[in-house]
């Protein structure tokens, strides 16, 4: 495939690139997207199991379902597409990855700066005193665990519908994209806010934004560059362009 000649020209020169990411990234590592093809919500109701008072109504039900999506995390690996962005980092002074995804698979591949927007799903809290349980063993329990500390019931460091998303997280993801000179946006279809207010940012601060994503989202009109494909396919034929500036 031939790459447009404005976004060569723009991998040459650039100093700080963000990969701004989401589910779509992970969909060639065999983890269901949430939306489109496949997605998750177009099955199951995300008011039954995505967000706070699901939980407390139901916990065993909404932990179920998280170890049920952690296994299928655990059982697969990052794909070609997270390997080269970790690879990418040999090529530009400043590389930062922002995702929505929970999944770890940046981190997995070896990309060094993971700014996480939605949480991972690796990681446990309490819900009462907001102590963190890094125990291995809570990723075997079929219940919702219980808090060593004061009993209270443990959930996973996930973002739900209607929480915050973490405030330092955030402004740090907000202002490393103002700054960046070319920053992409993968698999995600951009209609979840706060978080898709991210690319948009970037693109009135100035920086050249690629989309690479298998269908038009509600972001392809606005970005400069608009590439339809797998990440999976797209990402390690970037790197090759990358491999011959050198
Ligand atoms: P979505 O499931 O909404 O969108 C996935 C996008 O990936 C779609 O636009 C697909 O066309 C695209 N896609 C699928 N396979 C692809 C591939 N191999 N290569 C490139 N693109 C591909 O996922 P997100 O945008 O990440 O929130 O969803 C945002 C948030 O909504 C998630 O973080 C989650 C969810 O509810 C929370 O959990 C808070």
């Amino acid at each position: 495939m031939e790459f447009r000649k404005d976004f060569i020209e723009k991998l040459k020169t650039a100093k700080s690139v963000v990969f701004f990411t989401g589910a779509g990234m992970s969909a060639e590592s065999g983890i269901p997207t949430f939306r489109g093809e496949g997605g998750i919500w177009n099955k199951l109701n995300p008011e039954e199991l995505a967000n706070f008072s699901a939980f407390l109504k139901n916990p065993d039900m909404v932990w179920e379902w998280y170890q049920y999506r952690r296994n299928i995390i655990n059982q697969n690996q990052p794909n070609a597409g997270h390997y080269a962005i970790a690879e990418m980092e040999k090529y530009f002074n400043k590389v930062t990855v922002v995702t929505q995804n929970v999944d770890n698979l940046h981190t997995r591949a070896g990309s060094k700066k993971v700014l996480e927007l939605h949480g991972n799903i690796e990681r446990n809290f309490c819900v009462d005193c907001n102590k963190f349980d890094y125990s291995p063993e809570l990723n075997q329990s079929q219940k919702v665990p219980r808090c060593r500390h004061c009993g209270g019931l443990i959930r996973p460091d996930v973002v739900w519908f209607g929480e915050m998303l973490p405030q330092e997280i955030f402004a740090e993801a907000e202002s490393v994209s103002r700054k960046a000179d070319l920053f992409f946006v993968i698999g995600t279809s951009a209609v979840v806010y706060p978080a898709a207010y991210i690319p948009l940012n970037a693109k009135s601060s100035g920086a050249y934004i690629v989309e690479i994503n298998v269908d038009e989202t509600d972001i392809s009109e606005t970005v400069n560059y608009s590439i339809k494909g797998k990440a999976g396919e797209i990402l390690p034929k970037i790197l090759k362009l990358l491999d011959k500036k050198k």
